[in-house]
């Protein structure tokens, strides 16, 4: 029995963790599991002091393949036990992160490892890089290793991201994160209900 996989991507500063949460709460009677990267378990946890808070200096290659260890954990303690197990998995961040900031931005070779599950889909949620960073600054957090990375920087991991969804459209759902938090839940919800739908039917009903 396979469960639902659904991702959230985008740069900084879009309102991602925001409808993670949002979602999170919609379908709270299916009991998801929400996930974030990198973190979510002690793997990456202790990855994401490195990779964002650490003042070490990385090859951009050593980079990725730190991100994506903790992916590869989180995947095999978390979601895909989960997913075999018919649960639905939302991931704030996921691999295409990783194409998008890595590749795209830093310019890595990068791939699709064949045992990264593949999300049923991935809401992209845009916003104009330079809307983002304010809305980071306005939030007073203090930036991350990425975050403190150049305007053009951001600009070409936008730019992947937009490639990224053209290149597959069945899988991302390219959401404008200029709109209010409730209209981009609403639009969330109506790309997610043929997907709930199916996974009811295939549930097997208790007892
Ligand atoms: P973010 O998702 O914005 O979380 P928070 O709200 O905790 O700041 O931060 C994660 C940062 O890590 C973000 O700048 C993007 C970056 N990142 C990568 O560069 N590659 C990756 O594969 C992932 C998962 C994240």
């Amino acid at each position: 029995m396979a469960g639902l996989f659904i991702t959230f991507e985008g740069p900084e500063g879009a309102g991602k963790t925001t409808q993670v949460e949002l979602l999170g709460q919609a379908l709270a009677n299916r009991q998801p599991v929400l996930v974030r990267e990198p973190g979510g378990n002690e793997l990456g946890e202790r990855i994401r002091e490195i990779v964002l808070t650490g003042t070490l200096e990385l090859d951009a290659e050593a980079e990725m393949y730190l991100f994506m260890a903790a992916r590869k954990q989180l995947i095999a303690e978390v979601i895909a036990p989960a997913l075999a197990g018919g649960q639905i998995v939302v991931a704030d961040r996921y691999h295409d992160s990783t194409l998008a900031y890595q590749g795209g931005a830093r310019g890595v070779p990068t791939t699709w490892p064949p045992t990264f599950p593949r999300p049923d889909v991935t809401f992209l949620l845009s916003v104009p890089v330079e809307k983002g960073l304010e809305r980071l600054a306005e939030a007073g957090k203090q930036p991350d290793r990425l975050e403190r990375e150049s305007i053009e920087f951001h600009l070409r991991v936008a730019a992947a991201y937009e490639r990224l969804a053209a290149a597959e459209p069945n899988r991302f759902a390219r959401l404008d994160a200029a709109g209010s938090r409730d209209h981009i839940h609403i639009a969330v919800m109506a790309r997610l209900q043929p997907l709930l739908d199916r996974l009811d039917k295939t549930a097997v009903p208790p007892g």
